[in-house]
């Protein structure tokens, strides 16, 4: 089991541009677009967003990555939980959720359509470091294993030393995946979240 961490919250709270409600409404339309790239009815519960923020241990971070932010229930709570100065770089597939994103106004946050398969590239074009926390809510169970692969070895081949990986999912493919490349995760488990949610991290160097 993976130890839960404090984490500092800063005052940069985003803009309440959307609802937690039209998000769901956002949230289902997109999966009703997309089912298998979406891979969930509703976003993250609460609790689910503050596990993931334990783990990442975001109070010392200078660069975070999410994959697959969806409405950005997610990202608002590492927006919150991240310093004043540090980057976030979330992308997404869907446009929609991306536009969304944006709207949030915080000037620490660069929302990009696109897939987490060119996070190389993706991270290059906004000149920014090696990300100290890479999050993943993307549904690996989904999609071609060669894709997921790809992923995982993209998050390996830019975390910084030290640099956590935290990917949450249902089903236990994630795990599967990033074993061979990563090593043996700490695992977590978030009954409070529809379906109940299994938690992986991994520390680079560690
Ligand atoms: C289950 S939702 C997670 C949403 C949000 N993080 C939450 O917890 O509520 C998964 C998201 O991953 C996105 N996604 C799926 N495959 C992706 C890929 N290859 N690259 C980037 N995003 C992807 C989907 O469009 C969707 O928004």
């Amino acid at each position: 089991m993976v130890n839960s961490i404090k984490e500092k919250v800063v005052e940069n709270i985003p803009k309440k541009t959307h609802s937690r409600r039209s998000r769901h409404l956002d949230f289902f339309r997109g999966f009703l677009r997309n089912p298998e790239q979406v891979g969930s009815i509703i976003p993250s519960s609460r609790f689910l967003e503050r596990r993931i923020i334990s783990l990442s241990e975001l109070g010392s971070a200078r660069t975070v990555v999410e994959l697959g932010p969806g409405t950005g229930g997610t990202s608002r709570a590492i927006l919150q939980a991240m310093p004043a100065d540090a980057r976030l770089l979330v992308i997404d597939l869907e446009p929609k959720f991306i536009e969304i994103l944006k709207s949030l106004g915080d000037p620490r946050l660069i929302a990009h359509t696109g897939s987490a398969v060119d996070l190389t590239a993706i991270l290059k074009q906004y000149g920014l470091e090696s990300p100290d926390v890479v999050i993943s809510g993307i549904p690996f169970s989904t999609m071609p294993r060669s894709v997921g692969n790809a992923i995982i070895e993209a998050i390996r081949d830019n975390l910084a030393l030290g640099g956590r990986f935290v990917a949450y999912q249902f089903r236990g493919h994630v795990g599967h995946l990033a074993r061979p490349v990563l090593g043996n995760p700490g695992v977590a488990f978030e009954l409070l979240n529809v379906p109940p949610m299994r938690l992986y991290r991994w520390r680079m160097g560690h």
